[in-house]
């Protein structure tokens, strides 16, 4: 009896797991929401602001981060803020598929080759946030993390 629900759920799974791959195939196919400024992805490092990624003081509590992504790495990797900061990302990948999650944020974004991604995140409550590649991006993925402190 206990074989048939075991039999059942794995199912289940496949068929979730299905379901999941064939989404995610689609959504690649569909691309990016079109209002996503586009870079050649072999041309990152001279192209602008990527040519200097970095922090960027750019207002009071208010800054600018140009970060590239490429396996199995964040530049710049750990990154530091004071409490009640806004921030803004500016990123793109150097080559394949990354992930950029920002653990007990709202982040949770693709960075993709050939694309730009924008995020603005206030960060009030000081603490070690968690940054993680969240994409499957080859053998070093479960190792590219890093770290935002805000004090
Ligand atoms: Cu980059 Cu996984």
């Amino acid at each position: 009896r206990s074989e048939k629900v075991w039999l059942t759920l794995s199912f289940g799974m496949i068929m979730l797991f299905m379901l999941a791959t064939g989404y995610q195939s689609y959504a690649l196919e569909m691309g990016p929401p079109s209002n996503m400024e586009t870079i050649d992805p072999q041309k990152v490092d001279q192209t602008a602001p990527f040519d200097n990624p970095g922090v960027k003081q750019i207002g009071d509590n208010e800054y600018e981060v140009v970060m590239t992504l490429q396996v199995f790495s964040f530049n710049p990797g750990k990154l530091e803020f004071p409490a009640g900061s806004t921030v803004h990302f500016t990123l793109t990948s150097k080559d394949v598929v990354h992930g950029f999650q920002v653990a007990n944020t709202n982040i949770n974004a693709m960075v993709m080759p050939g694309h730009i991604q924008k995020i603005t995140q206030k960060f009030d409550k000081p603490g070690e946030y968690l940054v993680l590649c969240n994409e499957y991006c080859g053998a070093g993925h479960q190792m590219m993390a890093t770290t935002i402190t805000v004090k």
